[in-house]
């Protein structure tokens, strides 16, 4: 039973199957980088791809959609082709390594960092981050939801107050692209990035980032895009001068299958599914002696994935437990955020977390929640 979709999605639905093994046996070539026939096609399923991202994200214009690996190429993207030295970014205490490093980076470079504090329930309080604000403050960059407990962060208030002090807003929407609507229209949002292997239910080494008309943004890899070849310089024309080098397409085309079905099945179908799953599984968790579950009480402040710990039993261990004696997949540890476990106070040993999927059923919760109490038995059996 595969409970780990915070990491990446599976299975994913069988026309993004369809679409990749489409791309890879019937196109085969790569988009705009021929005349034939071929790459023709593998062009318009590129530009279709696009389209689709856009509609879904209601971004108007699809040429500000850049296609990445993961988010975290995005998220890369995001922070080294605006931020330089001398300018100050605000984050907090529930970022993914995907944001820390590269900010980490930055601030060797001269970029000034604040990291804001969540509350206990790792949602993090808009005063704060209203307080940290300098008069240097370039950019505001917060994860849309915590990819340790689940907690969804007041990204249209902070939308409002990157505006009211003039920042550029970063959403890292790696747990929320697919399970909740971001919809850059009404949001605020001047960049957001997004893996297209989880929520989205693509293929792996796929995702984007989206960058709004007005953001400065500057290439930070240089290479062929198949147009302005006489050019030393990278064009920064969007999208391809941020695109150089050959595209995953077989990727591309199994990512806008997943968003198709997504589309089909219904975005808050999808959501209300996933959510009653969590509830599911709090509740027979809370109930477990000797177990506390982290994040926000509201289940409606929290989507995506849950994190508990067992007072007494190692994480890892227990992790390692339900996949050898019930085949159940799920992550233990610090999930690449360090600074959230020190909010949350589950640090040194981290959490178990489970990320239920669209395709999850509610026996396979029942299943895994006895499977907890039985693991729990053995390992302190064995102790
Ligand atoms: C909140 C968050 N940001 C960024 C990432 C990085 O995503 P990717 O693996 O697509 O680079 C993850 C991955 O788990 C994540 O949970």
């Amino acid at each position: 039973m595969y409970l780990d979709n915070a990491a990446t999605s599976f299975p994913k639905p069988e026309k993004v199957y369809e679409a990749v093994l489409h791309a890879m046996r019937e196109v085969g070539a790569s988009p705009g980088r021929g005349g034939y026939r071929r790459s023709l096609e593998a062009s318009r399923i590129l530009f279709q791809a696009r389209e689709t991202v856009a509609d879904f994200f209601s971004i108007a214009d699809s040429s500000r959609v850049i296609f990445t690996q993961n988010a975290t190429g995005a998220l890369n993207l995001a922070l080294q082709g605006i931020l330089t030295a001398g300018d100050h970014v605000i984050t907090t205490s529930m970022e993914h390594n995907s944001m820390m490093r590269p900010l980490y980076a930055l601030r060797n470079k001269g970029v000034e960092l604040s990291v804001v504090s969540a509350g206990p329930d790792g949602i993090v309080s808009v005063d704060d981050v209203r307080d940290a604000v300098r008069k240097n403050t370039r950019m505001i960059a917060v994860s849309h939801v915590s990819n340790v407990c689940g907690a969804i962060q007041p990204i249209i208030r902070l939308a409002e107050l990157c505006r009211s002090v003039g920042a550029l807003f970063l959403v890292d929407a790696a747990q929320s692209a697919g399970h909740l609507p971001v919809d850059i229209k009404n949001s605020g949002i001047d960049l957001l990035a997004v893996p297209g292997h989880k929520g989205l239910l693509g293929p792996g080494g796929t995702g984007f980032l989206y960058a709004a008309p007005h953001v400065p943004l500057k290439p930070v890899v240089q290479g062929g895009t198949g147009t302005n070849s006489t050019s030393e310089e990278q064009p920064l024309v969007m999208p391809d001068g941020f695109e150089a080098g050959t595209h995953n397409l077989l990727g591309i085309a199994g990512l806008q299958a997943g968003i198709e079905f997504i589309c089909e099945r219904g975005l808050s179908t999808i959501h209300q599914h996933e959510q009653a799953l969590l509830i599911q599984a709090e509740q027979a968790l809370r109930i477990i002696p000797a177990v506390t579950v982290y994040g926000p009480s509201d289940p409606s402040h929290r989507c995506s994935a849950l994190s508990f710990t067992v007072c007494g039993v190692d994480s890892a261990l227990l992790a390692a437990e339900l996949d050898h004696s019930f085949d159940i997949a799920v992550r233990a540890g610090l999930h690449c955020a360090p600074l959230a476990h020190r909010t949350l106070g589950t640090q040194p040993g981290g959490t178990v977390r489970l990320s239920p999927g669209w395709s999850t059923t509610s026996e396979e919760i029942a299943f895994f929640s006895d499977a907890v109490v039985q693991c729990i038995g053995k390992i302190r059996d064995s102790a």
